[in-house]
């Protein structure tokens, strides 16, 4: 039985469920694109890394890759709500066809603000892509383009998710139990 700190996980996902998963994402996304240009995919970090990973070597194209850092909530089990941009994109995306990645859609809160950060930079195109999807926690409507999985809302760690850095590099997805 896995642990973090002293509370147990429990198995929600498991490792070829996501593998299969993400490839319908990485073809449904690659279906949803319109020009020749190469998309750019903009990962959240650090949750999305992992996810965007796989996502971006399972499309059959190019594409090009650029993350942003916002202000995370550290060690508590819920967002502030009060999000800060401590680093940009690098690339220029005006006129470009952009899909927003994070690793998780909770209150809506860090999707929504981002979403309407990115807009104002004139983007051709910006759709979002979640790889899990807390329906039930919103406290703003936000809904992503792409979602790779519903899931309870319960606290979740593994494929990048983290618990105060514990998780992350767990292949599988996990509810921390309480
Ligand atoms: P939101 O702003 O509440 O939608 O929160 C989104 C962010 O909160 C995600 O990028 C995650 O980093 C984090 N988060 C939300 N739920 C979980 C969870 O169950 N486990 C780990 N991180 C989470
Ligand atoms: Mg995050």
């Amino acid at each position: 039985m896995k642990e973090i700190r002293g509370k147990k996980l429990k198995l929600l996902i498991k490792e070829e469920d996501i593998k299969r998963r993400v490839r319908e994402l990485a073809k449904e996304i690659e279906a949803s694109l319109e020009g020749d240009e190469p998309p750019i995919f903009v990962g959240l970090l650090k949750g999305a890394f992992i996810f965007l990973s796989d996502l971006v070597r399972a499309m059959d194209r190019f594409v090009f890759v650029d993350f942003m850092w916002v202000s995370s909530y550290g060690q508590a089990m819920e967002s502030s709500g009060n999000i800060k941009i401590l680093k940009d994109i690098e690339s220029d995306i005006e006129e470009r066809e952009v899909i927003l990645v994070d690793d998780i859609l909770d209150t809506g809160l860090t999707l929504k603000e981002i979403y309407e950060f990115l807009k104002m930079k004139n983007p051709k195109t910006l759709k979002t892509c979640v790889f899990l999807d807390k329906k039930e926690r919103r406290k703003v409507p936000f809904e992503a383009d792409f979602v790779g999985f519903e899931v309870p809302s319960k606290f979740l760690v593994g494929y990048g998710l983290d618990w105060g850095e514990y998780g992350r590099n767990l292949p599988e997805i996990y509810v921390v139990e309480d």
